[in-house]
């Protein structure tokens, strides 16, 4: 972290298939955080069986929200296990107006507050495409597209070479509901985070153009590893 300033505590919001999960993998490769991604943490429960898992998977098929409730425990017990100085970044979580005074309340009592909420926001005529086209390593979370960042095998995961897998939401159907429910529940918080101040809005509907600014943005307050991987390119989640 650059002298004096405090660890990264970073909020990704934006529409599903914004890219969320990809632009996670990049500033993680290139800044020390650790991503906390609620989606991936729920898929792992529902591939593990958990009573979690078995609680989300209904809501999560259907596009439907997971109960605050179940969303403030998992994620609470997520950061419980970083520490102080720990920098990280938050996927998915908040995203209702409960969750955002909830999750504000712990770490005001912590004083570790947010410092830090990037809006990503992408066009939705673009989004549909890429959800289509998306493929990703459930374990991992790591997110692939067969036309933006393709799997250098096809079909297998490039890190561990096991079989890469279509998300049961990923159809027009489901992702209509997904979409709504943003707009519904997730987007007030927009305001909310604009009234703190810690709101930053970055657009753009092609590759190349969103993650600059988010690397400019966060080299001006936090340093970059001494060797930043050359992964830079690759949308890991
Ligand atoms: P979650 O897994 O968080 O899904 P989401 O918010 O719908 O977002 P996605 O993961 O679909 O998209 P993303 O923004 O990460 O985009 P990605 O990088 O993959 O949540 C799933 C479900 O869990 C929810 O519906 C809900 O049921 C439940 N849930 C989770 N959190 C909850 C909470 N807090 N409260 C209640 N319920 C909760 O990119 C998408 C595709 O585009 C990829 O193929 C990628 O390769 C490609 N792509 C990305 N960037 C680019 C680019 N710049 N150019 C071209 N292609 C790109
Ligand atoms: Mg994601």
């Amino acid at each position: 972290m650059v002298e004096g300033c405090p660890p990264l505590r970073l909020l990704l919001i934006g529409s599903p298939g914004a890219g969320k999960g990809t632009q996670s993998g990049r500033i993680q490769n290139n800044f020390e955080v650790s991503t906390i991604s609620s989606g991936d943490l729920l898929r792992k429960n529902i591939a593990q069986g958990t009573e979690i898992g078995k609680r989300a998977a209904k809501e999560m098929k259907n596009g439907a929200f997971v109960s605050d409730e179940v969303m403030v425990k998992l994620i609470d017990s997520e950061l419980d296990k970083l520490g102080a100085e720990q920098g990280w970044l938050l996927d998915g979580f908040p995203r209702t107006m409960t969750q955002a005074e909830t999750l504000d309340h712990t770490l005001d009592s912590l004083n570790q507050p947010l410092n830090l909420v990037i809006h990503l926001n992408v066009p939705e005529e673009v989004i549909l495409q890429r959800i289509m086209d998306r493929w990703v390593h459930i374990p991992s979370g790591r997110v692939y597209n067969m036309t933006y960042n393709p799997p250098k095998r096809a079909g297998l995961d490039d890190v561990t070479g096991e079989a890469l897998e279509r998300r049961p939401d990923d159809n027009p159907e489901t992702f209509k509901i997904r979409l709504q429910k943003h707009h519904e529940l997730t987007e007030p918080l927009l305001d909310y985070y604009k009234n703190k101040n810690i709101l930053v809005s970055l657009a753009g509907n092609t590759s190349d153009e969103i993650y600059p600014q988010i690397r400019e943005l966060l080299q001006t307050r936090f340093k970059p590893e001494e060797s930043p991987s050359e992964a830079e390119g690759q949308g890991q989640a």
